[in-house]
């Protein structure tokens, strides 16, 4: 951990009906936050709404899970970012791994996506990470490194203030199989890099870079001690709040 101010992001998936997301952000509001985190969750479409009337007198903040790359029109099914806003989201998810892999978000897409966030004001917390193949052939970095260029491909460093990079092993992701500290480290670093290089070095200090896949009550504690591990997306125990409430609370 450094000086930048942790994140501890809550990503809900397709899980909880209105009145489940309302229990929970109601639970959440009343947790402890001793390390002074950013804290987010990120409700379905249906649920933004209440999580954002429900969290507006708290530090609490709402992300929509993604966006579509229009503004609007003919696109049956998919929510634009004005959309997403106007429900009360100040932040998105982009290209989060099930977006990639289930929904065929190609990196085209997602540098479409990421503009159209921008054009509404939404802050974007953009995923990347390798699959257990890439990984075993030794092509973590220049994976994750594609994803950054091509995803973020001709935004300005001023552009992308504020942008949130989440790192997250496919293989890590709902399986109950973490990476291992200094795997997430190494990620980190490289990515930190990435950005000092690319944007300048400010940019990549300031940066926030999140781990993402099988965060835990019981593994935050020594994920979050690595250097460039600003905080964590958290799948599967967000959605409990005692367990969220722990991970908030990690210890340093
Ligand atoms: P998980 O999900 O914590 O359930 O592994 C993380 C994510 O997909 O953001």
């Amino acid at each position: 951990m450094t000086s930048r101010t942790p994140i501890i992001a809550g990503n809900w998936k397709m899980h909880n009906t209105i009145a489940q997301a309302a229990e929970l952000v109601t639970a959440l509001a009343k947790v402890e936050n001793k390390n002074n985190a950013e804290i987010i969750v990120a409700p379905s479409y249906p649920s933004l709404n209440i999580a954002t009337r429900l969290l507006k007198d708290t530090p609490i903040q709402v992300a929509a899970q993604d966006v579509h790359w229009e503004d609007k029109g003919a696109f049956t099914s998919a929510v634009s970012a004005g959309q997403a806003k106007d429900a009360g989201a100040t932040l998105t998810l982009i290209g989060h791994s099930e977006r990639r892999s289930v929904f065929g978000d190609t990196d085209e897409i997602l540098n479409k996506k990421v503009a159209a966030a921008l054009r509404h004001g939404l802050k974007v917390i953009f995923c990347v990470g390798e699959t257990l193949q890439e990984r075993e052939a030794n092509k973590t970095l220049e994976v994750v490194e594609g994803q950054l260029k091509n995803g973020l491909a001709g935004f300005t460093a001023e552009q992308l203030n504020g942008i949130i990079i989440a790192y997250e092993p496919v293989w890590a992701i709902g399986t109950g199989k973490t990476a291992t500290p200094d795997q997430a480290q190494e990620v980190h670093a490289a990515i930190r890099s990435y950005l000092t290089k690319t944007y300048g070095a400010a940019f990549g200090a300031a940066t926030r870079i999140l781990y993402g896949g099988s965060v835990k009550d019981t593994n935050v504690d020594e994920i979050m001690a690595k250097e460039d591990v600003d905080g964590a997306l958290v799948g599967g125990q967000s959605l409990i709040a005692e367990k969220f409430a722990r991970i908030i609370n990690f210890n340093k």
